[in-house]
């Protein structure tokens, strides 16, 4: 589903963000990316959403090479993946329920039927309550957990997960794994980004660590 051949990412200013890094992933695989601050993990993440190219070497999703894809297949791409980024990205002005329902695929003319996809996922996600509250009122915690229901609600291929239970508590972060670890059973793809390490004792699967930008034991 993801293959890195030697992948190498340079930034401005000499900065060796990734080197020489191959990694495959397959459908149905969970894979935690492990390293301290400033590894390049998301940087790798970043390139398989396309969000800019490697300085060398190939990324395929899917068996298709996306260092030489157009701008205006890039919105397909994303399509197939969810996202959770870092610092959110949320429409705070929005509610969650809206925040949710405008990453739909599919727009239904209907709000009830959009309901029916999104409702079941705030309720897992402990979110059903808040949700005609405006995203910046929610705490950071309530906000990842948003983020969280805004990646999944179309079950993508592909799940990319930056440091999803940072602001969390263990009851919290476990749920979230749950959730992670069932779209890995229905056949996605899951990359997670994580400094804590309980986690991967907690729910064992495929690690990877980056250092200074090199990938070990991928
Ligand atoms: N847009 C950018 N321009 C220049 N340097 C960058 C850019 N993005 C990241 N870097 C640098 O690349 C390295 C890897 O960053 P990043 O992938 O964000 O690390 P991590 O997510 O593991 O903390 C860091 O040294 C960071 O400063
Ligand atoms: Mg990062």
């Amino acid at each position: 589903m993801i293959n890195f051949e030697r992948v190498g990412v340079i930034f401005p200013g000499n900065c060796h963000a990734l080197r020489d890094v191959s990694l495959n992933v397959a459908r149905g695989e969970f894979v935690y990316v492990l390293g301290r601050s400033g590894a390049g993990k998301s940087t790798l993440l970043r390139l398989i959403y396309a969000d800019f190219m490697p300085t060398c070497g190939v990324v395929r999703i899917a068996g298709n090479d996306i260092t030489f894809l157009p701008r205006c297949r890039i919105p397909y791409l994303r399509r197939q993946i969810g996202i959770i980024f870092q610092d959110y990205k949320l429409l705070n002005e929005k509610n969650v329920f809206d925040n949710v329902r405008m990453a739909l695929d599919i727009y239904f003319f209907r709000k009830s039927m959009a309901r029916e996809r999104i409702w079941p996922l705030l309720k897992q996600l402990g979110l059903f309550e808040l949700r005609d509250v405006e995203v910046k009122r929610l705490s950071g915690g309530e906000k990842q957990r948003v983020a969280i229901a805004r990646a999944l609600v179309n079950d993508p291929q592909i799940i990319l997960a930056d440091e999803p239970t940072g602001n969390l508590d263990s009851a919290n972060a476990a749920a979230i794994m749950e959730l992670l670890l069932r779209a890995q059973v229905k056949g996605a793809a899951v990359l997670m980004v994580t400094h804590d390490l309980n986690m991967p004792e907690k729910f064992p699967a495929r690690a990877v660590h980056l250092d200074a930008g090199r990938l070990e034991n991928a």
